[in-house]
């Protein structure tokens, strides 16, 4: 399996990804780390682990579409089984989501539906929330609508900070976003009208 990672930012997830690819648990091959911004920490993360990345920045007046259309070819030159967005913070055009549809997971720091969107987790606290968490899903072109494929809960505990719980799902984040990809290039999960998938049965 061919895999993609895209990212914006520090890219703790890209390595957990990184790791489990590299230690056999995830029978597959990141080809590429993609990322938005030239000062991401993941690109060194990916260089460190000797994989080749590449910066695609918006140009200025760069339209959505047209940006979107540099990445997606990009996306199609190398060829890729799985495109995996990690803390990527752009939106996607409908065009590109349908081109890797059933091929493209994004996560997301909320027990989703709830909390789309950014601040996931000072707006968990604010609505005074128990429990807070994360989830990985299929990308669509509705904005963090895909349909789910794993969540973790973690406890919100009294005295939270922001800081605190971002702390906490991350850790989650780390743990089930290489499961899911795992699941994937085992050839488990599909994307079906719209509906997750996994060994054929709805999630
Ligand atoms: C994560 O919280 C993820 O859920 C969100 O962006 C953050 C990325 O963190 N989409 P990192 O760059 O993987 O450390």
């Amino acid at each position: 399996n061919r895999i993609a990672v895209l990212i914006s930012g520090n890219g703790s997830n890209l390595q957990a990804l990184i790791d489990a690819s590299q230690s056999g648990e995830i029978p597959g091959e990141i080809v590429a780390v993609i990322s938005d911004k030239a000062d991401a920490y993941g690109l060194q993360r990916a260089k460190d682990a000797g994989i080749a990345t590449q910066v695609i920045a918006a140009e200025p007046g760069e339209s959505r579409a047209q940006y979107d259309q540099r990445l997606g070819a990009e996306l199609i030159r190398l060829n890729l089984d799985l495109v995996v967005l990690a803390g990527f913070m752009r939106i996607l055009s409908g065009p590109l989501v349908e081109r890797f549809a059933g091929r493209m997971f994004n996560i997301h720091p909320s027990l989703l539906p709830k909390y789309t969107g950014l601040n996931t987790h000072q707006r968990a606290l604010d609505a005074g929330d128990s429990e807070h968490g994360c989830s990985v899903h299929f990308v669509t072109a509705e904005l963090d609508g895909g349909p789910v494929i794993l969540q973790a809960k973690v406890p919100i505990f009294p005295g939270d900070e922001a800081d605190d719980l971002a702390q906490r799902v991350h850790q989650q984040e780390h743990r089930i976003y290489p499961l899911v990809v795992k699941w994937f290039c085992d050839g488990r999960l599909s994307m079906v009208d719209g509906e997750a998938r996994m060994d054929g049965q709805a999630l």
